[in-house]
C-alpha cells in the first residue's frame, strides 16, 4: 500500500524537522517517520528486541535509532542492529517525489 504523507519535501522536513521522530498509524499498525541526516527513513514502530515503541527513541549522529528500554542500536539505512544482538529493524521504502513524500508499507 502506497500512503501520502506530505505534499512536499519541504512541508515534510518542517513538519519532522532533522533529528526527530514522528509515529505514523496506517491500519491500525505502527511506523515511524525518522528524519536522520537529511534523509527521511520508515521503520516499523516496534523494537525487534522485546517489542518496546522505538517511538521515544534517540537518534544518534551514526545515523542509528536508539531504542530506549535497552539501547540497541539499529541502523536506519539498513536495520541491523549494531552488536548483533537480535533480528533486525524492518524497513520501508519511501518515495519524495514532485508532488510529495509517499512511503509504501
Ligand atoms: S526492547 Fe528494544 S532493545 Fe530491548
Amino acid at each position: 500500500m502506497i500512503v501520502k504523507l506530505f505534499s512536499s519535501e519541504k512541508e515534510a522536513i518542517k513538519e519532522v524537522p532533522s533529528g526527530t521522530i514522528r509515529k505514523l498509524v496506517v491500519k491500525n499498525q505502527g511506523y515511524l517517520l525518522v528524519h536522520s541526516n537529511n534523509e527521511f527513513y520508515v521503520v516499523d514502530e516496534l523494537c525487534p528486541h522485546q517489542r518496546a515503541s522505538l517511538a521515544k527513541g534517540m537518534i544518534n549522529s551514526f545515523n542509528e535509532i536508539i531504542c530506549p528500554l535497552h539501547e540497541y542500536r539499529f541502523n536506519l539505512k539498513t536495520g541491523a542492529e549494531a552488536s548483533n544482538k537480535c533480528g533486525n529493524l524492518t524497513l520501508y521504502q519511501i518515495a519524495v517525489k514532485s508532488d510529495g513524500l509517499y512511503i509504501e508499507i
